[in-house]
């Protein structure tokens, strides 16, 4: 992307020339300044506003029967999500097969839409489109590994139920690999990995390739998930 594209480039170029001009800054030498570069985002909200449950508990009805009707992701989620059950290698594509989740895909294209404004992506004429969306059930114990989403350019996931005091999402800050003799730091935001909570009728998106996971669901009810990418065509 050309920089010259970017406001915030432009606003701070603006910004350290003035500052070169100053008075103050010929009198004294450049000031110090520490600006935060390279930062990382991540979209959270409300998937509607108004009245979301009717929306949600059709939803939920469908994962519970995704589950009892789904044999092959029923065997696949005993190998590798031992004690939950995932759609994600069997109907990966639940926004083709149900209304309700093609009503769900519209509704979560809108804040893609304003994510990808946010990250000031110049999407040249193409477009984020949705091409993968699962079912995740995870009952007591069960816990998903760090991971991220290769292949996609925007990942997320919309909170179907949650038990109270139930695990959120935990990112991983991607400098972490390279953080090399640098002492801990207090602010929660500067720790290298936070966790944000999930709750019910929200959605939180991020670029795929950061590192998250879920920590063990420790609460008896099952928590329930439907996650998704978006890619660039
Ligand atoms: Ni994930």
């Amino acid at each position: 992307m050309d920089v010259s594209d970017n406001s915030d480039f432009r606003a701070s170029c603006a910004t350290a020339s003035r500052l070169s001009r100053s008075k103050r800054y010929r009198k004294r030498g450049p000031m110090s300044r520490t600006q935060k570069l390279f930062p990382t985002l991540v979209y959270s909200a409300p998937l509607v506003r108004g009245r979301w449950r009717p929306f949600n508990a059709r939803l939920k009805r469908e994962c519970l029967r995704l589950r009892e009707d789904d044999g092959a992701g029923r065997a696949w989620s005993a190998e590798n999500y031992p004690g939950g059950y995932t759609s994600y290698s069997s109907v990966s594509r639940m926004h083709r097969m149900s209304p309700t989740f093609a009503e769900l895909e519209s509704k979560v294209s809108t804040h893609v839409k304003a994510y990808a404004r946010a990250l000031a992506f110049d999407l040249a004429g193409r477009r984020l489109a949705m091409t993968d969306c699962w079912v995740n059930i995870m009952a007591r114990h069960v816990v998903h590994g760090l991971h991220l989403h290769p292949l996609s350019t925007i990942s997320g996931t919309y909170y179907v139920q949650v038990p109270r005091g139930g695990p959120g999402i935990k990112l991983e800050d991607p400098r972490l690999d390279r953080f090399m003799a640098a002492p801990p730091r207090r602010a929660r935001a500067s720790r290298p990995w936070v966790e944000l909570p999930a709750e019910e009728g929200r959605l939180i998106l991020f670029e795929s390739w950061l590192r998250h996971e879920v920590p063990p669901n420790r609460r008896a009810a099952e928590r329930i998930s439907i996650s998704f990418n978006y890619s660039w065509f």
